[in-house]
């Protein structure tokens, strides 16, 4: 697996690859690498024939500062799982090489309507900043289908509205939740937990859980299943941001009449803010 840079010598090596005819599959990451990225990767060499991983720390999609600055860089360690997996080209750009305007100067993209509320709502132009970094990225590499974990649920919905919206020529595969055995969604921020912490950090899982098992069983008051839940965590040493049922397209509050349904939850446990989700048809 080769590492490179520049966008000038990615954009080499994938016009190499084309050339061969081969079909190019996308994985965008921030880096601290685990076997939730792993599983991407895994997916994206099953249905392409050269698969590229990003890393890159993306300044304009944080909007806390010391998040930024504390976040996990990981570079050897993240360059040997990929070499134990099937990654043909890692891209490793710096802050300068992505943005050589400046961050202020760049044209940015805006995904209305689901980039609204739930992580949208507590990290203010969060989403503008992943949906500008990703397009970037769709065009420095050009795709033949891009790779995003359904652990960030609002995100993989954002991508999938951008590419149809601006008519990008890129298949969006949204690859299931990865979880350690006791049903934590796998998660670079995960590394923040102290021992104890991780102990509790479960009770999202299963608070979540708890909240689609009662929803199969006809409980249609989404709004006190909520707050319950969101007391529940309380009581488990969390500080919640939000749990809330939604319609698993539109991402708006869910209605009793929806079939399609997601539960999303946000918490704080120490200084990790944790997210998961998951997804119910009712028949
Ligand atoms: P990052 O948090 O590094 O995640 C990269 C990809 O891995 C995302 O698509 C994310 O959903 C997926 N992922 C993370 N944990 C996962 C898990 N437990 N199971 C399955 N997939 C998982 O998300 C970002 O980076 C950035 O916002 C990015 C899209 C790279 C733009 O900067």
């Amino acid at each position: 697996m080769k590492t490179v840079e520049t966008i000038e010598q990615l954009r080499r090596e994938i016009r190499a690859a084309r050339s061969m005819g081969k079909t190019i599959g996308f994985v965008p990451t921030m880096g601290n690498l685990h076997e939730g990225h792993m599983s991407l990767v895994d997916q994206a060499s099953e249905e392409c024939d050269f698969v590229v991983t990003s890393i890159f720390v993306n300044p304009l999609q944080f909007n806390d500062q010391s998040d930024l600055g504390n976040y996990p860089r990981t570079l050897a360690a993240d360059q040997e799982h990929l070499k134990d997996r099937d990654c043909d080209l890692l891209f490793f750009p710096n802050v300068d090489e992505m943005y050589p305007r400046g961050q202020d100067q760049q044209t940015t993209v805006h995904v209305p309507g689901v980039s609204q509320g739930l992580c949208g709502g507590s990290r203010p132009g969060h989403f503008d900043g992943v949906s500008t970094v990703v397009s970037k990225l769709f065009n420095m590499v050009l795709p033949d289908a891009a790779f995003f974990g359904g652990k960030d649920y609002q995100q993989l919905a954002v991508i999938r509205k951008m590419v149809l919206d601006l008519d990008m020529p890129i298949k969006v595969v949204g690859v299931p939740t990865c979880r350690d055995t006791d049903g934590l969604a796998m998660s670079s921020r995960n590394g923040y937990l102290t021992p104890s912490e991780r102990q509790q950090a479960v009770h999202l899982s299963r608070v979540l859980t708890s909240m689609i098992q009662a929803i199969e069983q006809g409980e249609r008051d989404y709004e006190t299943l909520s707050t319950n839940a969101k007391e529940t965590l309380k009581a488990q040493g969390f500080e919640p941001d939000y749990v809330e049922v939604c319609h698993a397209q539109t991402l708006k509050p869910a209605t009793e009449a929806d079939k399609d349904i997601v539960v999303l939850g946000a918490a704080f446990l120490g200084k990790a803010r944790l997210i998961d989700n998951m997804t119910l048809t009712l028949s």
